[in-house]
């Protein structure tokens, strides 16, 4: 059980370029495909579907696909944002600002749309990778009463967490990248996988072997008395 912790402490986001010419065996990909087999669902519904995306022309016209940020992105980013590590430590949530462009850590973020290459700017690449994952599901085919399919939408990270921590139990780093759900961009790599109409995509991640070694970063988390009440809410008796 302690293994357990200690791989969910360390399973991390690696946002470096993973070696395209290092291959994911078989084996361990079925593994990680096993793992999100066996995630909780609500209602067992096992309401994804996925594709494995290892072929290297497919993989270049979803990493070539143009995706401007929006001006809503990077003000509620912004928001996320410490300025320094010390910052960080003390707040225990959110990430650093050094790891976005100059011109998201501006609270006055305004997106010039007559300017098209400052909106490109904007854009930060997706890194190479052997392996993607495009997970979807059916947003009409809502668990039981579930407003919103809330249900339904926790089950997929169920599954996300599922894959992430067997991906690394295996040494194959994982980088979710949300960019390619929704809007335009999403349409796109729907028509670049045959993904049909009715279905949309929850995530994206890519998997593989970082080029270099992860440089260490500060992660941060709340401590469990910040989140965790005792028999009433804002009991903090726990630690
Ligand atoms: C639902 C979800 C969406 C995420 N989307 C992205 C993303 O688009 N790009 C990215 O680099 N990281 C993404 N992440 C990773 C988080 O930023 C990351 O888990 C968080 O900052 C904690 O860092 P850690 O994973 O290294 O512990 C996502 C994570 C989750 C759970």
């Amino acid at each position: 059980m302690k293994d357990l912790l200690k791989l969910m402490q360390k399973r991390q986001s690696v946002r470096l370029p993973f070696d395209t010419k290092h291959p994911i065996t078989k084996d361990d990909l079925l593994q990680i495909l096993e793992a999100g087999r066996w995630a909780p669902t609500a209602h067992n519904m096992q309401n994804f579907e996925l594709i494995v995306i290892d072929d290297e022309e497919l993989l270049e016209s979803i990493e070539d696909i143009k995706r401007p940020v929006s001006e809503t992105f990077v003000r509620e980013n912004y928001l996320q944002l410490s300025f320094s590590e010390e910052e960080l430590l003390k707040k225990k949530s959110g990430v650093l600002a050094a790891m976005f462009p100059p011109s998201w850590r501006n609270p006055d973020f305004r997106l010039d749309i007559s300017d098209e290459k400052a909106d490109l700017s904007m854009q930060r690449p997706i890194q190479g990778c052997p392996v993607m994952l495009v997970i979807v599901y059916d947003p009409a085919r809502r668990a039981p009463a579930s407003e919103g399919d809330f249900l339904g939408i926790l089950s997929l990270g169920c599954v996300m967490e599922n894959m992430w921590l067997m991906a690394n139990s295996l040494g194959i780093s994982f980088h979710i990248v949300s960019s390619l759900s929704s809007g335009a961009v999403g349409k796109e790599v729907k028509n670049i996988l045959h993904i049909p109409g009715n279905l949309d995509i929850a995530f994206s991640c890519r998997l593989g072997y970082p080029i270099s070694a992860p440089a260490e970063y500060l992660r941060v988390r709340r401590d469990i008395k910040d989140f965790a009440s005792h028999n009433k809410f804002g009991s903090k008796d726990l630690e």
